[in-house]
């Protein structure tokens, strides 16, 4: 990279109140702000210090979602911040272009946290990424979505214990970037939308009304090789995906909306001005990743099975213990992890799996190819009951690092792991 720069941020959590139904104001949480967060923006290179305040009223971390960083500055359960407290932390940017996120880890609250509003975005951006020549004027044709449910009491409060199901929060009403029923308005011209699942247990599946195709671009940790051609995606909780819809190409006498095709309910309707953009460009190819044949042979050395529902869930048997470590492995080694959804009488369910500080490739699925939108760097994927997915995973850094399920109530009854790299 040709410039190097220090950047420095400060990101503070903390309580305010947001207007989000009309005359009224709802209790919530933010980063720099009363909901959700800013979106750092970050370049592959750059050195990042980053000063973190907690001005919640309860202990908090920053945990930055997708980043391959030491483990001190990962704002895992360990580095609990008591209220008031601050700390620094600083690390090196050495990850291609992508979407991530950021939100709080401490242990036993991480659910109420973020469904309280603790989240925001990362963007990566490097050379490849400036040069492909992708829409991306933030706001205009470049535009982040955090899908998120939530459930609100009569008086209009986010009500956290009136949202818990059996498995997790699941809210009746949907809120996108903190907003209630937004609508879209984009030119016709190639639009890019980074979704981010960032609801604490419920799957989205995204499709348009119409039934036409989009393209994916990029998955959790950079771009595809070349954009993939979808009718529908499905994200788990914390999976990411940067979609390019190109409305120049849509009848827009219908009425254009994304919808979530589990349920078939409308999430963002788009209102298409008559206008033309400036026609971006959607190369065909966008990234050299790579699953070598070394990696496709490495034998299996660490085998994780998920397992149970409700406050009954484990890994390998186990519940998390802040002083336990699960699993070593040395820094700059690639390995490749089984793991496997063990289905209980009730059938099991699906459990997004999230490993921190790396990058990894989705090697097979039951035996199988993964599809072509999961060949490119992922932090986190879906694991059916009964499904068995190979994974090649390195560590660029050294530390302790959370691997766990991203249904968050079930993160908080104790279904993470610690990886300890050396
Ligand atoms: Cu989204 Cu343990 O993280
Ligand atoms: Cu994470
Ligand atoms: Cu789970």
């Amino acid at each position: 990279n040709a410039k190097e720069e220090e950047i420095a941020y400060t990101v503070r959590a903390q309580k305010g109140e947001t207007e989000i139904f009309d005359g009224t104001k709802t209790k919530t949480l933010g980063y720099n702000g009363a909901f959700l967060g800013p979106v750092l923006h970050l370049s592959k290179g750059d050195t990042v210090k980053i000063k973190l305040i907690n001005e919640l009223d309860e202990d908090t971390t920053f945990h930055w979602h997708g980043l391959e960083v030491p483990g001190d500055a990962d704002g895992g359960p360990h580095a609990s911040l008591k209220p008031g407290e601050e700390n620094m932390v600083e690390f090196k940017v050495t990850q291609e272009a992508s979407t991530l996120w950021f939100h709080p880890h401490p242990e036993g609250s991480t659910s109420e946290q973020v469904y309280n509003g603790l989240a925001g975005l990362i963007y990566i951006e490097d050379d490849n990424s400036k040069s492909l020549g992708l829409p991306n004027e933030y706001g205009q044709n470049d535009i982040p979505l955090i899908f998120q449910d939530k459930t609100f009491d009569d008086k209009y409060q986010l009500n956290y214990d009136a949202a818990m199901n059996e498995d997790g929060t699941i809210g009746e009403t949907l809120l996108i970037n903190g907003t209630l029923n937004p609508m879209l308005s984009v030119k016709k011209e190639k639009v890019r939308l980074r979704l981010l699942n960032g609801s604490n247990a419920r799957n989205f599946t995204f499709k348009l009304n119409t039934g036409d195709s989009f393209e994916q671009i990029a998955t959790d940790g950079g771009f595809l090789n070349e954009p993939v051609t979808l009718k529908e995606i499905t994200l788990t909780p914390s999976e990411r995906a940067e979609i390019i819809i190109d409305f120049s190409k849509l009848d827009t006498d219908d009425d254009l909306a994304l919808i979530n095709d589990e349920d078939g309910s409308i999430l963002l309707p788009f209102q298409v001005s008559e206008q033309g953009g400036e026609d971006s460009n959607i190369p065909e190819k966008m990234n050299d990743f790579t699953i070598t044949e070394e990696e496709m042979n490495l034998p299996v050395t660490k085998n994780v099975e998920f397992f149970g529902m409700m406050d009954k869930v484990t890994i390998n048997g186990k519940k998390f213990d802040k002083d336990r470590i699960d699993f070593t492995q040395e820094q700059g080694v690639t390995e490749v992890w089984e793991f496997y959804n063990k289905p209980d009488d009730m059938g099991g369910m699906i459990h997004p799996v999230h490993i921190h500080g790396t990058q990894f490739k989705i090697l097979s699925r039951n035996g199988e190819e993964p599809s072509e939108n999961e060949q490119g760097w992922k932090d986190s994927f879906s694991l059916e009951p009964d499904e068995t997915v190979k994974v090649a995973v390195q560590f660029k850094n050294k530390g302790v690092y959370m691997l766990h399920c991203h249904i968050l109530e079930h993160e908080d009854n104790g279904m993470m792991s610690q990886v300890k790299v050396e």
